[in-house]
């Protein structure tokens, strides 16, 4: 069907020219944009710069949990990660695309503050989330940049087309083997419901969000933990959630549990004073076809 410009046309792409540059005027820094993720519906291997957000928070030089980068001096994790660790010898890693062997694009920070939610509880897992602030701003660059974050009340409905990234195990007990290259997966958002319904007696909150097959084969795994999941709109990624927990890894009807960001954009921004992280509104009819092609996978 050929797309013919009316008035109308024209007036929209003056409002977003309009509002790009009230944008960059203001310096409202741009989040979400990976510009060497090739990725598009099919799937393709992680190339370094894939998932420019990504974090390894390290504890005397190992990797311990993943993060995200969230604005040049915050990162997103999840609270099991780093409650009751002290900043010292805690290190945080972006730009990184292996654990071992040459980074190129890496830069690190220390650890200035940890500020983990005041109602996580360890017992439940409910409101398993934290914020790390670096020691000082990092450069962006194509292999660091921030993700944007699922603003209050988005929708993520069952099948969901998700994306979940990190350095984790590659089977229940099984390390990521040398060089330690950022692993993958896609896998579908479980509805609440059902999710709960497979959980059996574990309260899947609703601060919670559930992502897997059903049929297992795919998941987060150990060190995974505080990594993101994520979903795309249009050009723009946005964290949904954030590695939690499951029973084992990728077992049959027991999904991957991540916080679920969109219920902490208060608390968020009530920490974060100055460049507040992008939070982007998704609705159920944002929705895009996932495709479940990947050639790398976490277990
Ligand atoms: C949710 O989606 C999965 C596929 O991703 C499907 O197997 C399951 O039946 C769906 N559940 C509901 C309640 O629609
Ligand atoms: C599940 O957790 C929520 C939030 O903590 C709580 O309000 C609810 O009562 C719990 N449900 C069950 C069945 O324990």
């Amino acid at each position: 069907m050929v797309r013919t410009f009316t008035k109308l046309n024209y007036f929209i792409l003056f409002c977003k020219l309009l509002f790009s540059w009230i944008a960059s005027y203001f310096c409202v820094s741009v989040c979400g944009i990976a510009p060497l993720n090739s990725k598009i519906v099919g799937g393709a291997d992680a190339v370094p710069g894939s998932w420019p957000w990504q974090a390894s928070l390290q504890y005397f030089g190992k990797h311990f949990c993943g993060g995200s980068l969230i604005n040049k001096e915050w990162v997103l994790t999840a609270a099991h990660c780093v409650a009751g660790t002290s900043t010292k010898k805690l290190l945080v890693s972006l730009g990184r695309q292996n654990l071992e062997g040459k980074n190129p694009n890496e830069v690190s920070r220390r650890v200035a503050a940890i500020i983990v939610h005041p109602d996580f509880d360890r017992g439940t897992m409910n409101n398993d989330i934290a914020l790390v602030r670096l020691s000082s701003p990092v450069p962006f660059s194509h292999y660091i940049r921030p993700v944007c974050l699922a603003a209050s009340a988005s929708v993520f409905n069952n099948g969901t087309g998700s994306w979940v990234t990190g350095w984790g195990h590659i089977k229940e007990g099984e390390l990521l083997p040398f060089p330690q290259t950022i692993q993958e997966v896609a896998v579908p958002v479980i509805g609440s419901r059902q999710c709960n319904c497979l959980y059996g007696v574990i309260n899947i909150t609703s601060n919670m969000i559930c992502a897997g097959r059903l049929d297992g084969g795919k998941d987060s795994c150990q060190g995974d933990s505080g990594g993101p999941m994520l979903t795309k709109l249009g050009s723009v990624w946005i964290q949904s959630g954030i590695v939690s927990f499951g029973i084992g890894c990728a077992r049959p009807n027991l999904p991957g549990v991540y916080s679920r960001v969109s219920r902490y954009q208060t608390w968020i921004k009530s920490h974060i004073s100055s460049h507040e992280p992008g939070f982007v509104h998704q609705s159920s009819s944002n929705l895009y076809k996932p495709h479940f092609l990947v050639k790398r996978k976490l277990h």
